[in-house]
């Protein structure tokens, strides 16, 4: 063999050993996949095409110029997802830890420019003990070119970020400001400083698993939006994740093929109770409504009393929104309203049609939500609904009480299509709540108060726990049968497909964050 090409493929030979065999061991033993074998189960096969193979860093301190690593800890490149082109970058846990050097940051930056300059998605692999510890301020100022990138590119070109192993440090702030955080059960965690440093600082015993496992931010933290339960499912949760995602900012989502049919969906008659206090799974209705089994939802574990998720509708890629009845009642508070805040947002970035389904008898009351912001952070909600110019309809279901049918996608917010089902109240509260109030006097002076309250309950309910009020007004442009609601909606989005929105100029808008 020529000299040149075996000097080569020796190389490439060393680069795809990482850290060396016995950590590569070591990562398996762990339950978990090399980088490497992470971009090549994602990737269409034989389509990656690695940029940076031959780069080492350039720290001479410590005697790392002896510690040389072909790729220095990160694989960077491009290649396809089903057919789609992507550029990656998998972070090697063999090569000191995944830790990131100045020159693993360049590594990283290049291909964020290249995948904003190209617009398309760039891919996250993340497995890394933070900044460089040999490194210094050279590895903090990586990290930063990194997140300053992140932000270039937020709402340009879909960005995914996937835990695969303990992030620390600097590793877990990008992530944060990607799209979407996906995390792997069991092996991979996020914390900014580890249990040692919460030990010496707060002297708090915790454990990595409770302070930054999967489970924690997928319930508590609401830090991850996906968890999966090995890389596998992990990487499979990508490519579900990317087919409901258009490449960049300026195009939608393909649409599969879809030919109308009879799209009545008797199921959807009997999943409201006519109790207006019994809970329901507002799950049913999503899978009543949308095309079979094309549900992927959001953030499930984190603030569960809303819905959030992308599903297809004829085909076509919607973002779903939805009170989630069997939760809290389906109240409004601070974590379901940043949840589903951040969602909208998403959506309208990259024109995404929004789905809103209401049924919420208000914002929770207490301390504990006031001291919280629920102010501020229901004003998110508000705002970001309020800001999206992609198609939007909403369908009330049942309740829609007070300020939360203002902020859950009414009209008067800006949404394209309102429809209620004939089981919709709006009012300003419940018919129980409002008789205390408004007829007090005429309570208290009657023989029979309690006899009196029902009789003034039921009064206002008649007027008011119905959808026709609102109907009346325009603010409900039809009251639909629950079976129809399929076929309606089909049409309204259809209807909706090329809507455009001039705003006014200005720099950006202010959202209460
Ligand atoms: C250099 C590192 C490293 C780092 C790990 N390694 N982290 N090398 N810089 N940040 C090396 C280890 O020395 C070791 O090398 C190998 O990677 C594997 O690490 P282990 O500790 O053996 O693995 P494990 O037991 O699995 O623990 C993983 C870990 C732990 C939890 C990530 O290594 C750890 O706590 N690292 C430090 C994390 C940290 O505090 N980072 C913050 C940096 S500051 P050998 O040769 O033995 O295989 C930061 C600030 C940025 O990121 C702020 C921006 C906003």
């Amino acid at each position: 063999m020529d000299p040149k090409a075996k000097k080569l493929e020796e190389k490439i030979a060393k680069a795809h050993l990482g850290g060396g065999q016995q950590r590569i061991d070591k990562q398996h033993h762990k339950n978990k996949l090399t980088a490497r074998e992470r971009i090549t189960y994602l990737l269409d096969e034989g389509s990656f095409e690695e940029m940076g193979l031959l780069v080492t860093h350039r720290t001479t301190d410590f005697d790392m110029e002896k510690q040389q690593f072909l790729g220095d800890g990160v694989i960077t490149g491009y290649g396809t997802i089903e057919g789609r082109l992507i550029y990656i970058f998998a972070q090697d846990f063999t090569v000191f830890g995944g830790s990131l050097s100045e020159t693993h940051a360049e590594k990283i930056c290049k291909i964020m420019d290249a995948a904003i300059k190209v617009g398309v998605p760039c891919i996250g692999l993340n497995d890394s003990g933070g900044a460089r510890i040999q490194e210094g301020v050279r590895s903090l100022g990586g990290y930063a070119d990194i997140f300053y990138r992140n932000v270039q590119a937020s709402g340009v070109i879909p960005q995914i970020s996937a835990i695969m192993g303990p992030c620390a440090g600097g590793a877990v702030y990008s992530p944060a400001m990607t799209d979407f955080t996906l995390m792997v059960e069991n092996t991979s965690y996020m914390f900014v400083t580890g249990p040692n440093v919460v030990k010496t600082v707060t002297n708090e015993e915790v454990t990595a698993e409770e302070l930054g496992g999967a489970t924690t931010h997928s319930t508590k933290s609401g830090v991850t939006h996906i968890t999966s339960a090995n890389d596998i499912t992990c990487l499979d949760d990508i490519k579900k994740l990317l087919s409901y995602l258009p490449q960049n900012n300026t195009k939608t989502t393909k649409r599969l093929p879809f030919t109308l049919k009879d799209e009545t969906r008797e199921i959807l008659e009997a999943i409201v109770p006519d109790n207006a206090n019994k809970p329901y799974d507002m799950h049913h209705v999503i899978s009543g409504i949308i095309d079979n089994d094309s549900f992927y939802e959001i953030h499930k574990d984190y603030a569960e009393n809303i819905i959030v998720g992308f599903a297809r509708l004829g085909g076509r890629s919607i973002g779903i929104i939805a009170n989630q009845p069997l939760f809290l009642a389906g109240v409004l508070d601070v974590n379901s309203s940043k949840k589903a805040a951040r969602f909208t947002r998403f959506c309208d970035c990259f024109n995404i049609p929004l789905l809103v389904l209401v049924d919420v008898p208000g914002f929770l009351p207490g301390t504990d939500q006031e001291w919280n912001g629920i102010i501020t952070n229901g004003a998110k909600l508000l705002y970001a609904l309020s800001e999206a110019t992609v198609p939007r309809v909403t369908l009330i279901t049942r309740k829609a009480y007070g300020g939360a049918y203002d902020v859950m996608n009414s009209k008067h917010i800006g949404a394209d299509m309102n429809f209620a089902w004939p089981s919709a109240e709006i009012a300003v509260m419940g018919a129980k709540g409002a008789s205390e109030i408004i007829f007090k006097k005429e309570i208290h002076a009657a023989e029979n108060p309690a006899e009196k309250l029902a009789e003034k309950e039921s009064e206002y309910a008649e007027k008011f726990a119905n959808p026709y009020r609102a109907a009346e007004r325009g603010f409900i442009d039809e009251v639909i049968q629950p079976k129809t609601t399929r076929r309606k909606l089909l049409k309204a989005f259809s209807m909706l497909e090329d809507k455009e929105v001039i705003k006014p100029n200005r720099k950006h808008g202010n959202i209460p964050l």
